[in-house]
């Protein structure tokens, strides 16, 4: 069954063409970082124009990729959000005016749940139960997985995403958006015990992550230092923002897995392309871990096609933006 995915939900315009939810025949990415970095962020209008601009031609280009036709395709996967509501719309109006003029089935896709889909998909034969880690931009999850759709909640961020705090680390220290490959390369010459940076802890779940905190305390240590930061400074700081961010996430996965069951960790979203995490993690858990494939850490239509082949289609063309994550919530003791 060929799947056509459609991802709009931020800064990327994506289409993918996806066989029996696995075999990736295209995954065209449209990235909008070269609008967005004078800003430092992503700017929603200027996204939306962009999406509106590009997202033909990227549709022209997943279907030439595949070599196939709008007329081979079984059914059309959008994602339905969470993101920026009026990027979000024009996915969703796009895929609903597609699939209805086609008479295709349509199906709508939690881009959150398809993170966590991307590192299934780039391995074959799941193994589930599992503990599922979405580090992203936007997100910051930990989540019981009991099999594909069924999921429960154990901790998430009460604030700042755990992409976003790179992202405006970065920006204090004048590095490019987005900020995590370049924290990533400075964090490589820098020396992570120069600053005890901590990320918060949240009383009310251990599993629950916080963020702002560390910003704040990385934006008063820059403050009482002399200026311009040097280079080592960058490299310094980085280094030990991102040994302590990253040792949060293993401490809190650390009680997770002692609390359940589980036969492996599957992690998703953009943070995950980070080497350092990965062999931070791979030295701290011994159950297998398995990662996306690095052209499917970032947002990307492929997964949301994979995943679109495990959901049932809508009844409609009714579709509205869901801006809630898909899973629901269990306090571990
Ligand atoms: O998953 P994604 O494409 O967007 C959302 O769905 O939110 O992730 C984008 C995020 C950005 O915050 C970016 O700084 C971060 O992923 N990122 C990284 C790295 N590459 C991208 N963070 C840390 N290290 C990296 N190498
Ligand atoms: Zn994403």
């Amino acid at each position: 069954m060929l799947i056509l995915g459609i991802e709009t939900t931020c800064d990327e315009t994506s289409c993918s063409v996806v066989k029996d939810g696995v075999e990736i025949l295209s995954n065209v990415i449209s990235s909008q970082i070269d609008l967005h970095k004078e800003f430092g962020g992503v700017v929603p209008e200027l996204a939306c124009r962009r999406h509106i601009d590009v997202i033909v031609p990227v549709l022209q280009e997943a279907l030439a990729v595949a070599g196939c036709t709008l007329q081979d395709i079984d059914a059309i996967a959008v994602a339905k959000g969470p993101g920026l509501i009026g990027a979000l719309l024009i996915g969703l109006h796009f895929a609903k005016s597609l699939a209805w003029s086609l008479g295709l089935p349509l199906i709508g896709v939690n881009h959150i749940e398809a993170h966590l889909y991307a590192a299934i998909m780039s391995h074959p034969s799941p193994q589930l139960p599992a503990l599922g880690v979405v580090l992203s931009g936007g997100h910051t999850s930990i989540v019981g997985m009991q099999d594909i759709g069924q999921y429960c909640l154990l901790g998430e961020t009460i604030d700042d995403a755990i992409g976003e705090s790179f992202d405006k680390l970065a920006k204090m220290m004048g590095l490019p958006y987005p900020g995590g490959p370049y924290i990533e390369k400075a964090a490589l010459s820098g020396d992570s015990s120069r600053f005890g940076f901590k990320p918060g802890r949240v009383k009310a779940n251990a599993l629950d992550f916080s963020f702002s905190g560390i910003k704040t305390s990385v934006l008063y240590t820059i403050r009482d230092m002399p200026k311009p930061l040097s280079e080592q400074d960058i490299c310094d700081i980085s280094a030990s923002f991102q040994k302590a961010v990253f040792t949060d996430v293993q401490q809190k996965m650390a009680i997770a897995l002692e609390k359940g069951s589980y036969k492996a960790i599957y992690l998703g979203g953009g943070v995950t392309q980070n080497k350092a995490l990965r062999a931070h993690l791979a030295k701290t858990h011994s159950l297998p871990i398995f990662w996306p494939k690095s052209d499917l850490c970032l947002d990307n239509a492929a997964m949301i096609a994979g995943l679109g082949f495990h959901k049932e289609p809508l009844a409609s063309y009714d579709l509205d933006p869901e801006t809630r994550i898909p899973f629901t919530r269990t306090q571990i003791a």
